[in-house]
This record gives structure tokens, sequence and C-alpha cells, in this order.
């Protein structure tokens, strides 16, 4: 079986590599843990989108919460896309990157008076709205600024994603959207308000979706909503379909970027909505499976053999990265393939992969056959989607460098922290 990431990630002649660039060369350069990003993998997951878009008005808005380092939002600002924001600070992540507010849409079920100012004031292509409130809010904060917000609605289309409980997000019993049922009267209600512009629709159903058949029922049920509101006499601009695409992280067949959004297309056509400009919000197939987190193994501690065999004691492989670096693992128990950056011919034993941090659930891979030695420099794989991004510094562990790989270069693009850094901000009391 290839490896997940392939052919970006690929192991020649025992030596594990990315971009053709040697990953325990890349550990020995700049130090672990470290994440490395491929961009030749990265442009290649957008050219899947743009192929099945090609020749139609549409907008690719990369889900920067999946991975907002500024070189890696340059490297989708160079390709001409847009990005889906969550945050007043994000907005400011692209607008560093050299994006332009106006190729951004803004998500989030909770977006401040303040995020709603600013990011009116940069000139925000649209604003995702998901409730009522909001809908006033943005409305009020539109009028005192003299301006009018575009806005699309993001409609909870009440459909399965069959993915993991905490990254669905189209089910009723989610917080996300509003109602299907309610669409229609906010709508109506949208285009009555002076602050308001209404632009279109959107949803997001989920994420690490691996099959076609969520999207296309969502796609329906949303497909009726525009029917309907522009039968009222509210006209849709623009679909967005939101992002969602699954990668493979193990054995999963998540189906491609082009033959998902083809699907859809046809779904699209065959209904007569073929013209409109359609938005995607792709977040993790984008960036997922081109990054790697390099770590070095620093102690083996291996239960009595005996123990281990009854199941009362494990063999642990101790290493450098943890679940402040990835925490993947720890919050959704998620399976990311772990590789020795260099092969060895010893026989394989089983090992928990665990981090420094003082917690039982800090383990980056469970019951994992490897060979491993003190020194070894380890890659965890599919790590370029919500490793960094979501890394924090508990047990104040400065957050790990990065590195991108772009043809023959390797580039530093985030230094690692220091622990002055982290308490940079703070004050003690007055003695
Ligand atoms: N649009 C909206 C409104 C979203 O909420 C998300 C992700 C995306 C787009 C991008 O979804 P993607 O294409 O990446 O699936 N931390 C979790 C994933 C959380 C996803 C949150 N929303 C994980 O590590 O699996």
């Amino acid at each position: 079986m290839t490896l997940p990431g392939a052919p970006f990630v690929a192991r020649r002649d025992g030596e594990l590599e990315l971009e053709g660039h040697s990953l325990a060369a890349l550990a020995r350069e700049f130090g672990t843990p470290l994440y490395v990003y491929s961009r030749g993998a990265m442009r290649a997951a957008l050219a899947g989108y743009r192929r099945a878009l090609h020749g139609r008005p549409h907008l690719v808005c990369y889900a920067m919460k999946a991975n907002s380092s500024l070189a890696v939002l340059q490297t989708f600002v160079e390709a001409g896309c847009g990005f889906d924001i969550v945050s007043a600070g994000e907005l400011e992540r692209v607008l560093a990157a050299g994006g332009s507010a106006d190729k951004v849409v803004f998500s989030g079920v909770g977006k401040t008076g303040a995020e709603m100012q600013r990011a009116l004031e940069a000139g925000v292509r649209c604003f995702n709205v998901e409730s009522r409130g909001e809908l006033d809010r943005l409305d009020a904060v539109a009028r005192a600024a003299g301006r009018r917000a575009p806005v699309s609605l993001r409609i909870n289309p009440d459909v399965d994603a069959r993915t993991h409980p905490y990254i669905s997000t189209g089910l009723k019993s989610n917080k996300f959207g509003i109602a299907h049922g309610e669409a229609l009267a906010t709508y109506r209600y949208a285009a009555s308000l002076a602050g308001i512009e209404v632009s279109g629709i959107d949803c997001h159903i989920g994420s690490q979706i691996t099959e076609v058949e969520p999207y296309l029922d969502a796609l329906d049920r949303l497909l009726d909503l525009v029917e309907a509101v522009e039968a009222a006499g509210v006209p849709i601009r623009h679909l967005d379909l939101g992002g969602g695409l699954g990668i493979r992280y193990a054995d999963e067949a998540p189906p491609a970027a082009d033959e998902l959004v083809g699907r859809l297309i046809a779904r699209l056509d065959a209904r007569g909505h073929g013209a409109r400009e359609l938005l995607f919000e792709p977040g993790r197939s984008l960036v997922g499976n081109a990054g790697v987190l390099l770590t070095e193994v620093l102690y083996l501690k291996r239960g009595t053999a005996i123990d281990v065999a009854a199941g009362a004691a494990r063999n642990f492989c101790i290493v450098d990265a943890a679940m402040n670096d990835l925490m993947r693992p720890a919050l959704y128990e998620a399976w990311m393939a772990i590789e020795p950056c260099r092969l060895r011919a010893d026989a394989a034993e089983r090992w928990d992969i665990v981090g420094p941090v003082c917690e039982s659930g800090d383990w980056l891979g469970r019951d994992r056959m490897l060979v491993v030695a003190p020194g070894d420099v380890l890659a965890v794989l599919s790590a370029g989607a919500y490793g960094m991004s979501m890394a924090s510094n508990y047990n104040s562990r400065p957050r790990a460098a990065e590195v991108m790989i772009d043809g023959p270069r390797a580039t530093l693009i985030r230094e690692r922290e220091t622990a002055g850094e982290l308490f940079a901000r703070e004050r003690l009391l007055a003695r």
C-alpha cells in the first residue's frame, strides 16, 4: 500500500522523503518537533478542484483554520484562491499574507460586533450568517458604518455526513446554521433589512467526509431552498457548498476533489442551476496530506514481556512531540500513520508513541509495529491540516518550527518559539 501523501511522500532506499527531500536530514538541520510541508502537494490538491470548476464562475476559498501559517496562505494567495475565515484574527493573517478581503468569506456561529466591523471595513466578500440574532447584529453594525453587508445564510440541511461526531456539523442536533425549515422566512427577513444585502446561500455539513452522497443530499436540499427563496423575490447569486472532503489517513478512500465537484456540477446542471457561481471552502483536502510532523525518539520504556503479553503493561516509545503539537489523536482518537524516517533491519515490536506531556491522553499513536531506537526520527503523516493550527503551549512547551519545501528549496517559514515568548505578555504582581 502506498503511503498517505503519495506521491509527494515516498520512501527511496529506505529513506522517507517529502517532495524529494530527506526528512531525517531536515530534522537534523532544523531540529524537532518540526512540521514540514510540500508546496507542490498543496498546489496539486488545489488543481483537483480547479480542473472540475474550469470554465465556470467559481471561487475556491481555502478554509484556513486547517493551517493558517503565513507561507501556506501565501501559497494559496498566489494560486488565486479566496479564504474562508472564522475570526478577525484569521482576516489579519490573510491580509498579512498578501490576500485581499474581497475574496474572503466570513463563517462562524459567534462573530462579535467588533469582528463584523473590522471585516466590513476591510471589505470582505461575504458574511456567512448562522442565526437571526447574528443578522440583526450585522445589520446594526453595517448601518452604523453607512454600509450594506453582503450576506449568505448558512443553512443546516439536516443531512448525516457520516463522520466523527465532533466534526459533523450538518445535523439538526449541531449548533451550526439556520434550520432548513426556517430558512425561507429568514431570507425574507434578511431582504427587509437596510444594512443587509442578500448575496448567496451556503452549507457545510462536516469534515473528513469520504462519500459523495451526503454532499448530493445537501445540494438538493439547498437547491429546493434557492428555488423557493427566488420565487419569493430574493435573488441568490452564489452557492457555497462548504468544505469537508476527507483525505486518506489509513485506508479511507475518499473521492478525488475533481470527482466530487464533477458530480455536484452534474446535479446542478441537471436541475438547471448550472450558471450559478460556485464557492467551496476546502481545508483538510488542500493541506492535510501535504504535511508531516517530525519527532525524535527520546526514550524507550518497555513493560515486562509477561505483563505486555497479558495486556497489563505496554511498551512506550517516548518522543519529543506531544499532544500540544498535534492534538488530533488525543482529541478525536484520530489514527495518523507514523513512519520511521530511516528503516532499520531489526524485528518490529509493538509500541505506543507518546509525548512528554503529563497526561495519559498524550499519545500520537497506539499499538504500532515499529523498529525504533533513541535518536531515530519518526514522521507523523497527514499532519498538514489541523496540526500546527491547533497547537497549544500546554506544559509551557514552545510551538514547533515549520519548513516549506518548494522544489529544490526548503525554507524555514516559522521559527521555533522560545520559552521567553510564552510569558512575554505576563506581569508579576507588585511586591
Ligand atoms: N467551512 C466551514 C464553515 C468549516 O467549519 C470547516 C471546518 C471548513 C469549511 C473546512 O472543512 P475541511 O475541508 O477542512 O473538512 N479539527 C478537526 C476538523 C474540524 C473542522 C472544522 N470546520 C480535525 O482535526 O479533524
